[in-house]
Order: structure tokens, then sequence, then C-alpha cells
């Protein structure tokens, strides 16, 4: 099951920002993901309590009924979303369990500097050195075409650790997290822009997501009708060239993820139309079919 945590110890730097926004793009590939939060506050429930019940699902951790917080049952992905200031052991327990981080980073001497001592313990974790769990850098609240974004991009490199690309400005960010709906729940009209912001940070997240790489756009071409292939509905219909309504960018991952027949727990390409997720109670041997060790710190007592 793939793990993304957003991390810095900085606190107001875009990390619940890009989490639920990370959240949502996964819901909107169909995927069955939970957003859960490492700390005791569980500000993101309050973000998915406002989340419209139409919009891709996403769920919170479940709890189970010693209070124990657990990943719900039949969830395929897991974004998590951390506190400011989160280091030594809090910090090695949340890296046990996580595939990739992803950190924002505002353009200042103190951010880089804050940046730069996280990024330092992350480093310090054999699951971080070994490459087991990626970890990425992301400029946040900035102009790409600025001095501050290559300041930003030439100090990630002095540091080794790959630079994605930066995500501008924009209240479009400040609503959507007031709201529970993200950059990837709403048409894509006026904010193509931004939505091409975060291109190079899906593409780098699709393998360790198990999801495809996203096919390059060619330009429309009209295709002849083939000959000697019958109309849908016509006699012979195995050879119907309609082969199915569902996206092909979406089969591969699925039929990864899903055992046995593929399309048994996502009947469609939606979470959202799904029944086969219960998010929130989960006895406790339901919730055993996924073991993620859970931070102690994150048990209510
Ligand atoms: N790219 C952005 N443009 C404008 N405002 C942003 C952007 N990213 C985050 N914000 C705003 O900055 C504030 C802090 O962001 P938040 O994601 O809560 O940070 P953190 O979780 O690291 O404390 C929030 O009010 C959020 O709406
Ligand atoms: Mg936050």
């Amino acid at each position: 099951m793939p793990v993304i945590a957003v991390i810095n110890r900085k606190g107001g730097s875009g990390k619940s920002t890009m989490a639920t926004h990370l959240a949502a793009w996964l819901a909107n590939e169909g995927l069955a993901v939970m957003l859960g939060d490492v700390d005791r506050q569980q500000s993101t429930r309050v973000w998915l309590k406002q989340r419209d019940e139409t919009l891709p699902k996403i769920v919170p951790w479940a709890q189970d009924q010693k209070n124990v917080l657990k990943v719900p049952t039949g969830v395929t992905h897991v974004v998590l979303d951390t506190p400011g200031g989160m280091h030594g052991f809090d910090l090695a327990r949340a890296i046990m369990s996580t595939d990739a981080v992803l950190m924002p980073v505002c353009n200042s001497l103190f951010d880089r500097e804050s940046a730069a001592t996280c990024i330092a313990e992350l480093m310090t974790l054999p699951r971080v050195s070994s490459g087991r769990c990626k970890l990425a850098i992301v400029g946040m609240r900035l102009d790409a075409r600025t001095k501050a974004a290559q300041i930003l991009r030439e100090w990630a490199q002095s540091l080794n650790v790959p630079f994605l690309g930066v995500l501008r400005e924009t209240q479009l960010y400040v609503k959507a997290l007031d709201s529970g709906v993200t950059l990837f729940d709403q048409v894509p009209t006026a904010r193509d822009a931004d939505l091409q912001q975060w291109e190079p940070i899906l593409e780098w997240l699709r393998p360790i997501a198990k999801l495809p790489a996203k096919p390059v756009q060619q330009p429309a071409v009209v295709q002849a009708k083939p000959l000697n292939v019958p109309e849908p509905g016509f006699a012979n219909s195995s050879q119907s060239p309609v082969q199915s309504s569902r996206p092909p960018s979406l089969m591969p991952a699925q039929s990864a993820i899903v055992h046995g027949d593929r399309l048994s727990v996502f009947s469609g390409a939606r979470l959202a139309t799904t029944q086969s997720i219960e998010p929130i109670v989960v006895n406790r041997s339901s919730a055993s079919t996924y073991s993620m060790q859970v931070p102690h710190f994150l048990q209510r007592h």
C-alpha cells in the first residue's frame, strides 16, 4: 500500500494544502484513499467534513474500540499530513511506513534552514538514506519565473534532493482548504496553469502510487473505419470494437492493487460510486487486514 507523507518542520509551509490535494488527486484517479493526520489535532478531519459527498471520496483514519487509529479496510493509498516541528522518535515512526516524503518549502532563509535541518534528520533514517522512502522538495507559494524559485532550486540541488517544481501563491489554495475541495475536484478551466504546475509532482509520484505514467497527448487523428468489423449490436459481438468505457489509464493500476477480479472493488471509475468502504467505525478484526504501524502518540487514552 503506497503511503505518501507531507513533512516539513515549519508550520505554515503548505503541508496540509499539499496533503489534501494529493489525496484528492488519487481519489480523482478512482483510488481508495485515506487522508490522515499524524498528530492528535486531526485537522484534516475537519477538512474532510467540509468535503461534498458527491466528490470523489477520501476517508479519514478509522478508530477501533480502543480508540486506536487504523487504516480503514479497503483503502489502497494513504496520504499523511504531519504537524510542524515533527522530529526524533515521532519522525522516525512516521517514516517507518512511508514510501515517499514530499516537502513543501517556501523561499526564505529561515524556511530553507529549517527544511535543511529536517532533511538532514530524514537522511539519518535508513529507510530514507537507502532510497526505500523517496524524498523530494516542492517550492511553495513561488512564481516559477523568479529569482526566488531559482534560489530554491539551486539550494535543493546542493542538498542532492530532487526539486519537483513550484506551486504559485494564489487564493485558490486558501479557498480550497476552507471548503473541502481541491484544484483536482473542479472543472479544469481557469486553473489549467495551476494544474500544470502539479504535473511534475504527480509524474514523480505515479510510480510510487503504482499508477501508469500519464500518456503523452497526441493530436487527435480521425481513424478510418476498419474493414470487416461488425457494428456494435450486430452478429459476432465478441469482435465488437467497443471494448470498455473505463479510461485505459485506470486499468493497469487497478489490476495491480485489486486481487481477483479487478472490477470487483471499483465498480465505477470513481470510488464515490462504490459502497465497499466503511471508513469511520471499524472493528478490530476487520481493521487488521492491513497492519500499518500507527505511531504510539496517535493512540488516545
Ligand atoms: N500556494 C499557496 N498560495 C496561497 N496560499 C497558500 C498556498 N499554500 C498554502 N497557503 C495558505 O497558507 C496557509 C498555511 O498553509 P497550510 O497548508 O495550512 O500549511 P501547514 O499545514 O504547513 O501549516 C493556509 O492558510 C493556506 O491556505
Ligand atoms: Mg497543517
